[in-house]
């Protein structure tokens, strides 16, 4: 059975009161929703706030990641964070090739595939992302897209070390948007994902890896999203920076 799984991204939000307050609310509010071992939550706060962060939760199922990491193990890159860093502080993932990287920081898929090969060096998990353009979805280029993307990214990865991978399908146009892809759109590319897995980790690989869905996910358009059958959970921006939304998500899973 493969692991649900909901990460929050809360990006370049909160400062330290504050994300103190939100962890704890989400803590206190997923005592029930826990029974089920199945899934994983994953807080993916800002680096400053990670380490207390880890403090104050108190399930086994939940967990931390950075936003980012280097894709050096160490040295003179005045401002970066390493995935060594990370890993000593207890985080267990590590969000990558999220669109806002590509868009204001210039990442592409050949620097992703470094820093997924520094990451999981440091015994990281990787939720790796990738999307589409609005443009690129309407002049229906979008699967040729998702297949460089996917292709570029994991090209250095074989069966064991992809087994650390989540995909997370996050088309640009629904980020941030209000834009949500319909369960039918998610449900097309996250086959479509699947199926570009299983050629090159094999069946058994692709069947067992989690795939996520995220770009204006929330409340009240989760579970339909959930309910489709390549759709493992999702990544969470705005919604996870209000405790009950993000609670209300993960139990939608
Ligand atoms: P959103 O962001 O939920 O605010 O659309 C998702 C993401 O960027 O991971």
């Amino acid at each position: 059975m493969r692991q649900k799984l909901i990460a929050g991204n809360w990006k370049m939000n909160t400062d330290y009161q504050e994300a103190l307050i939100l962890v704890t609310e989400i803590n206190g509010m997923l005592s029930d929703e826990l029974r089920n071992p199945a899934v994983k939550i994953v807080i993916g706060a800002p680096f400053t706030h990670l380490h207390s962060i880890k403090q104050l939760l108190t399930h086994p199922q939940v967990s931390i990641a950075g936003q980012n990491c280097h894709q050096e193990a160490k040295g003179a890159y005045t401002g970066e964070i390493s995935a060594a860093m990370l890993a000593s502080i207890g985080c267990e993932y590590v969000i990558l090739g999220h669109s806002e990287r590509r868009q204001y920081f210039g990442e592409n898929d050949a620097l992703i595939a470094q820093k997924i090969k520094a990451a999981q060096e440091k015994g990281l998990k990787v939720i790796y992302c990738c999307g589409e353009t609005l443009e690129e979805r309407e002049n229906g280029t979008y699967f040729h897209v998702l297949k460089e993307q996917v292709q570029t990214a994991l090209s250095g990865l074989d069966e064991t070390s992809f087994k650390n991978i989540i995909v997370a399908y996050e088309p640009v146009w629904a980020i941030g948007t209000g834009k949500t892809a319909s369960a039918e759109q998610a449900q097309e590319v996250h086959a479509y994902l699947r199926s570009l897995l299983a050629a090159k980790f094999g069946e058994q690989a692709a069947q067992y890896c989690s795939i996520l869905y995220g770009g204006s996910c929330n409340a009240q358009n989760a579970a339909v999203l959930f309910e489709q059958r390549d759709i493992d959970g999702g990544l969470i921006g705005g919604a996870s920076l209000k405790s009950r939304d993000f609670v209300e998500i993960v139990k939608a899973r």
